[in-house]
């Protein structure tokens, strides 16, 4: 790999994609040549890069040839098709769907938590879910102190979450909504004009959990490298264009004081503490939109548990930038292929 990798983004013009584009430029990304790829839609048009247009190219079997780093945002489907072809081509693919994250031979990482694995990879990395990666960044540096025997997340999805196309419906419905117009919806299930519903993935009729929340239990067992944590998890889509929120409860093998927690986050990594009880003000998405930490508050003792081991918190995040395109770009950021190069 040269110093200068060539870049491919599978996906390019999504709601992740603009983020790749954007993040590699705000974090001066070295990037020989930038080729920019998605469906037969797209190709033709272009996008902007470093003061270029760059053409977008439909994805086809030889797109990464030449190609060092694959950023992948086109859903599970396309990356299970097309990541083993980049891997074969000689790229290293870093994957923003959920097709590989439970494969024990592609390591899952979040650069904060567990960067290590990095190293161990065989040509895919997988970028964990948005959901998961909002509650484990603030999560871990309490973990690794005081162990978190279990953990309840209940969460506040934005429309971004689910695509490009997803922000679009909801500022449409909301403007028929206000305008007293009927509105269609074509990609969410439900009414999402002032309405919030839960999850819109697919629900396993035996335990009643959504895909979304079973990804999160998963994925938290896998990075923490703890299958005994116990993880409850509740996900809700709510009226918001960007940034997930989450209200979290956990209990520590030990008892744990909110001063210890402040502390251990204001040190932490990819966190930032918004708390201020005086003023009311704490976490919220248009705070989160654009940043690229993890913002936690509402830092307090859960009451329902008098032994003093709970604590109960509430965080927002960028799910397009901590939540993909950062957490990927920064895994490419210390691919040891580039430290060699
Ligand atoms: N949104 C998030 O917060 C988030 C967070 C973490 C992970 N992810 C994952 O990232 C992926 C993309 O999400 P997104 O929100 O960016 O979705 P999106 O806005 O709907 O964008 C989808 C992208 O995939 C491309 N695409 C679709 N079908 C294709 C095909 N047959 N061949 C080539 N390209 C194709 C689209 O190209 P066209 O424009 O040409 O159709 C577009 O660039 C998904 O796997 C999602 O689960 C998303």
């Amino acid at each position: 790999m040269k110093n200068e990798p060539v870049i491919a983004i599978a996906g390019v013009t999504g709601a992740v994609g603009a983020e790749f584009i954007a993040t590699m430029d705000r974090r001066k990304f070295p990037v020989r040549k930038l080729k920019a790829l998605a469906s037969s839609r797209s190709a033709g048009k272009t996008v902007d890069f470093r003061g270029q247009k760059v053409v977008i190219e439909e994805l086809h079997e030889r797109s990464f040839d030449g190609v060092d780093i694959a950023l992948f945002s086109a859903g599970s489907s396309i990356s299970r098709k097309y990541a083993p072809i980049a891997v074969k081509a000689g790229a290293v693919v870093v994957d923003n769907s959920s097709a590989f994250r439970m494969d024990p031979n592609v390591p899952l990482v979040i650069p904060e938590i567990n960067a290590q694995r990095i190293r161990e990879h065989k040509g895919i990395i997988a970028n964990p879910n948005c959901a998961a990666i909002t509650a484990l960044v603030p999560l871990w540096p309490i973990h690794r102190v005081n162990r978190i025997k279990r953990v309840i997340i209940a969460t506040y999805q934005a429309a971004s979450g689910a695509g490009a196309a997803a922000m679009e419906e909801l500022v449409e419905s909301t403007r028929a909504h206000l305008a007293g117009e009927a509105f269609q919806p074509k990609v969410i299930a439900h009414p999402y004009a002032f309405n919030l519903f839960s999850h819109d993935t697919t629900i396993d009729p035996e335990t009643g959990y959504n895909d979304e929340e079973t990804k999160v239990i998963r994925e938290t067992r896998k990075i923490f490298e703890d299958e005994r944590i116990a993880v409850g998890v509740t996900c809700v889509r709510v009226p918001v264009l960007r940034a997930h929120c989450e209200a979290i409860t956990f209990e520590c093998e030990r008892p744990i004081s909110e001063a210890e927690v402040r502390d251990i986050l204001s040190a932490a990594p990819g966190v930032r503490i918004v708390d201020d009880r005086a003023r009311n003000y704490f976490p919220m998405p248009s705070d989160a939109s654009g940043q690229d930490e993890v913002l936690a508050g509402r830092i307090r003792a859960d009451l329902s548990d008098p032994t003093g081991h709970s604590i109960s918190m509430f965080v927002a995040a960028d799910q397009l930038l901590k939540g993909a395109a950062l957490n990927a770009i920064q895994i490419a950021e210390l691919l040891p292929e580039r430290a060699m190069a």
